[in-house]
């Protein structure tokens, strides 16, 4: 099978303002010379990417809409088909992630917002741009889903969630797809970005995170690289694949072996579970 061929390829990026996506859209730029439509909420981060870009910036574009806003994803595909803009892949990269909490200490609310963002926002978007996307010979959807989607930790029953019904909709559309388009899950592993900012982490999380979790550079380039090679299943990360395996050997013990593992590390950002 070819490689993907990412040469000039237009490739829109949701949350290309802040960690994987900020990386994927330069990392596309530079390798590729992609044109990159990054999508996120705040003007000021987006500009602050546009820069970071130098004379490359040319590359770059950007709508500041919020991703579960159904409405918008139709403004979108409305603005391209005005413009003849014909979008090569689509990246559904745009995420949150509420504080490790068991589910009793949390509310449905948070749940909504968390599945608006981490899966609905997926299906408005492919809803939208999937007949477009079908006119290019690479089109092509990506949704970055998590390790999570596998291996569901005590105090990520909501996100968890989220991200498995990520996963269970691009599993189902690379079947549905197959042969018409290329569609690929991505499940990374745990990477500092800006997806803890709500945690207050201490030293020792830092510590642990780098000691296990991947550059979020190197998260991006691996993502890449699994992204040429056209896999159907990238998982970024040796925590993701070490839990990933783990989870798919014995299911039924994988999670209490994760479980007693953070208990045992004490680490500050898993809270009281
Ligand atoms: N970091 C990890 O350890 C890790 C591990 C596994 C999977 N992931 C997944 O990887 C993806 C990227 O996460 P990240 O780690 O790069 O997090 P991040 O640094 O927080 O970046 C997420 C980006 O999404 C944008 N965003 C969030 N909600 C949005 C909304 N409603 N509408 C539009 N844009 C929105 C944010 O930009 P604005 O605030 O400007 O809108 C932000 O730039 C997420 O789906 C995450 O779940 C991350």
């Amino acid at each position: 099978m070819s490689l993907y061929d990412f040469d000039g390829a237009t490739v829109i990026i949701t949350g290309a303002s802040g960690g994987f996506g900020s990386e994927l859209t330069k990392q596309l730029i530079r390798r590729f010379n992609c044109r990159v439509i990054g999508i996120g909420r705040t003007k000021e981060k987006m500009e602050a990417l546009a820069e970071s870009l130098g004379k490359r910036k040319i590359f770059f574009k950007y709508y500041t809409f919020d991703v579960t806003d159904k409405n918008s994803w139709q403004r979108l595909k409305a603005t391209f088909e005005k413009k003849g803009e014909r979008p090569d892949m689509l990246i559904n990269n745009a995420g949150i992630m509420p504080p490790f909490r068991k589910f009793e200490d949390e509310s449905s609310d948070t749940a909504k917002q968390v599945m608006a963002t981490n899966f609905m926002a997926a299906v408005y978007s492919c809803e939208a741009l999937l007949p477009l996307l079908l006119q290019s010979y690479r089109g092509a959807i990506v949704n970055i889903s998590s390790s999570a989607a596998f291996s569901p930790i005590a105090g990520t029953a909501i996100y968890s969630a989220s991200k498995g019904a990520l996963k269970n909709f691009t599993q189902a559309l690379i079947e549905e797809l197959d042969g018409r388009m290329f569609v690929s899950l991505v499940c990374p592993g745990v990477s500092e970005t800006g997806l803890f900012r709500d945690m207050d982490l201490n030293k020792d999380d830092l510590e642990t995170m780098s000691g296990f979790g991947t550059d979020k550079a190197d998260m991006a380039k691996a993502i890449i690289e699994g992204l040429m090679l056209r896999k159907k299943l990238i998982l970024a990360g040796k925590d993701s694949k070490l839990m990933t395996a783990i989870s798919n050997a014995a299911p039924a013990h994988a999670n209490s072996l994760y479980t007693k593992v953070m208990k045992g590390a004490h680490l500050h950002i898993f809270g009281e579970l």
